[in-house]
């Protein structure tokens, strides 16, 4: 449902991408593994239209996404947790999940409903909610960037090495979280990058490699 086809960027001049293709289905889960520089988070930036892309197409069910600015493809459903996941310290956690709902002007009950779910899926981000961004651990502020990814994500979720720096206790968490998005979000196609596959191999339906900007 959701496929870029040929996409090359250029970085100061600096090939990043060469002409990547993939493609994303709902309710599948798909792993991108690249070492480090491999172009992963370019990659996803390409996505979400960050940045400037030579050619090549990006569709979601067939309709053309290329040409839509960034701001508008939240709207498209796409959520997108980065690799540094830019909490607003002085904002509480329930805010900092509420912000994209907030950027998209969702109705309030339908607000409410995305909020309840992420709590249903992520009941230690109720716990936390009242906490200020700024006062949460490294590993908790990647939980809260997946649940303000999911206020976004109705057609696919992107997620940028999210267990980079996660303590085991808390990997081994976010991996089962996953895993049940998996089983009950048939309307997701899950995309997450990664530098090793240790925790994934159990929730991959596609596993794809980059390697200097390649994908193979
Ligand atoms: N802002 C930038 N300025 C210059 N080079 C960049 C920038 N961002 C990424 N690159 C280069 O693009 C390549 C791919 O980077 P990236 O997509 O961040 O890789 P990964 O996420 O797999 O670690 C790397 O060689 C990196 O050095
Ligand atoms: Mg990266």
């Amino acid at each position: 449902m959701l496929r870029i086809e040929g996409v090359s960027a250029a970085i100061a001049g600096v090939q990043v991408l060469r002409s990547v293709s993939l493609g994303l289905t709902s309710g599948k889960t798909t792993i991108l593994i690249g070492r480090n520089g491999a172009g992963k988070t370019t990659t996803l930036r390409a996505i979400m239209g960050l940045l400037p892309v030579q050619g090549g197409s990006v569709r979601i069910d067939g309709e053309e996404i290329g040409t839509t600015p960034a701001y508008r493809r939240a709207a498209q459903g796409i959520g997108y947790a980065p690799e540094d996941r830019r909490l607003v310290p002085e904002f509480s956690v329930e805010d900092n999940i509420l912000l994209p709902a907030l950027a998209l002007a969702l109705p309030g009950p339908e607000r409410k409903r995305r909020l309840d779910e992420v709590y249903a899926l992520l009941p230690q981000l109720h716990t936390m909610r009242k906490r200020p961004g700024g006062g949460v651990s490294g590993g908790q502020g990647k939980m809260v960037a997946l649940g303000r990814a999911l206020m976004v994500a109705r057609t696919a979720l992107l997620l940028d090495e999210p267990f980079q720096g996660l303590a085991p206790a808390l990997a081994l968490e976010y991996a089962r979280t996953l895993g049940e998005l998996r089983r009950n979000r048939a309307d997701l196609a899950i995309l997450v990058t990664e530098s090793t596959p240790a925790l994934l191999n159990a929730i991959a339906d596609e596993t794809l490699q980059i390697e200097r900007g390649e994908i193979s």
